[in-house]
């Protein structure tokens, strides 16, 4: 009987091979740190629906969904057909052009707080950008996040993951970084308030499902961002909320949307571009006005923020945006998503419970995660609601669950993955079935109880 790595390491010589040459030419082997996997990465061929299929030919239900882009599922026809039309009239035009204006009205009429929006290329440097204006617009230097919460890979949000923590969450950040971060416990209102009563904060920025897309859902519920939006307008802090994710997935409208809490400014990513490259910040008028070249020299040299970036709006991802948006605004797919993901998790935590599996499953809008290997609790129905904090899956059980997985046709994002408005019956009972079969092999294996 091979064991569960075994079975992996034979059912994917392909991707080996892949593999063995991408080490010659990137670090790791990869392009994205969250890509790198033992013994090596599975390589995907094509993509259709909810499913993937690699070079060796096995399919897979995908649960990354491009790192979350994917909304709609792979290859959407209509936002295909828009892709195509566009490159029919050029890759990048290097002037202004339509899609980018309907484009940006899109963002307009569908996030609540948007009165103005600016593209870029990423969600990082949406990010950058947002508390580039947030210092700008407020004269202040000083930046609030929230320990473990993600928002990219630039210096000050990756200067240090958590407050006491004293090493650099990535080396290469300079030190002078830490003077104008404070990071913060989700949930704690006392902290937040004393860190804005010196009136000196630019702005405090939050994932706002909690850390990860929710893997951390602790503290991070509606009463708290309620209560971080009162303590920010009164210390004339700004409230940049994250929705490079939440954005056109929790809601047409995202988190802000689906909560009713109204940020100053919101970043996006993501599904924003439908599934190509792209990224926004948008919000209040006079904030997002910092960027305004004017008639004044003084305003130009001495207030204005600077933004350039060879790829933004650039058409492809225009068309790609403006249509996925226009389908999400009136087609209900955030509610499908949420629907099937609502089923997911329900079906896994029926099965655990049945098969006596230590583990639950739990998600908050179309974003699931598992806890596996520990007496964890299950949530009343679909959302995380135990006061303590899921703890995930360990390190030295999630390899093998992943590789069974693999071997049993689901590809996870983290502990669990985002789930598209194409993900139907079907992919859910795979799902359910791959999970069972990939607890008898980690039962054999004697790595789970
Ligand atoms: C909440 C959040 N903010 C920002 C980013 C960075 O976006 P990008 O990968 O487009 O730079 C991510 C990426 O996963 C994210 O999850």
């Amino acid at each position: 009987m091979p064991t569960i790595l075994e079975t992996f390491e034979a059912t994917h010589a392909g991707s080996r091979r892949f593999a063995d040459r991408a080490r010659q030419v990137f670090p790791s082997g990869v392009t994205h740190d969250a890509r790198a996997h033992e013994p090596w990465p599975i390589y995907v061929e094509r993509a259709q629906g909810a499913r993937k299929w690699d070079v060796d030919g096995n399919e897979y239900v995908d649960y990354i969904g491009g790192h979350g882009a994917l909304l709609l599922g792979h290859n959407r026809p209509e936002v295909m057909e828009a892709v195509r039309g566009a490159l029919e009239r050029g890759t990048h035009l290097g002037s202004s052009h339509d899609l980018e204006v309907e484009w940006g009205e899109q963002v307009l009429k569908m996030v609540p707080c948007a009165e103005r929006v600016r593209f870029t290329s990423s969600g990082t440097e949406a990010t950058m950008m947002a508390l580039r204006l947030a210092r700008a617009f407020t004269g202040r230097e000083k930046v609030i996040k929230l320990a473990e919460h993600f928002h990219g890979w630039h210096d000050i949000v990756v200067g240090r993951l958590r407050e006491d923590d004293p090493h650099p969450y990535s080396v290469g950040v300079p030190r002078g970084f830490y003077e104008s971060l404070i990071v913060l416990q989700p949930g704690d209102t006392d902290a937040l308030r004393e860190a804005l009563s010196g009136r000196d904060v630019a702005a405090m920025i939050l994932e706002p499902t909690g850390a990860h897309w929710g893997t951390h859902p602790s503290g991070m519920d509606a009463d708290y961002l309620r209560e971080a939006r009162r303590l920010t307008e009164e210390a004339g802090t700004l409230l940049v909320m994250d929705e490079v994710i939440t954005g056109f997935r929790m809601a047409p409208g995202g988190a802000q949307e689906r909560w009713g809490v109204m940020p100053d400014l919101s970043t996006h990513a993501k599904i924003l571009a439908g599934g190509l490259p792209g990224g926004c910040v948008t919000g209040r008028a006079e904030v997002i006005s910092m960027l305004e070249i004017r008639e004044d020299i003084e305003w130009n040299s001495k207030r204005r923020v600077s933004h350039q970036g060879t790829f933004n709006a650039n058409p492809a991802s225009a068309a790609a945006g403006l249509t996925a948006l226009r389908l999400i605004e009136t087609g209900g797919e955030t509610d499908r998503a949420d629907a099937a993901t609502a089923q997911l998790v329900r079906e896994l935590n029926a099965m655990f419970q049945a098969e006596s599996v230590p583990g639950s499953a739990f998600a908050v809008s179309s974003m699931w995660h598992t806890n596996l290997g520990y007496d964890a609790p299950r949530p009343g129905d679909v959302e995380w609601d135990a006061a303590e904090e899921p703890r995930g899956v360990p390190d030295e059980l999630l390899r093998p669950l992943r590789w069974a997985l693999f071997n049993h046709g689901v590809d996870l994002m983290g502990t669990g993955g985002m789930v598209s408005s194409a993900h139907g019956e079907r992919d859910i009972t795979d799902t359910v079935q791959a999970f069972r079969s990939a607890v008898d092999d980690l039962r054999a294996e004697e790595l789970l109880d």
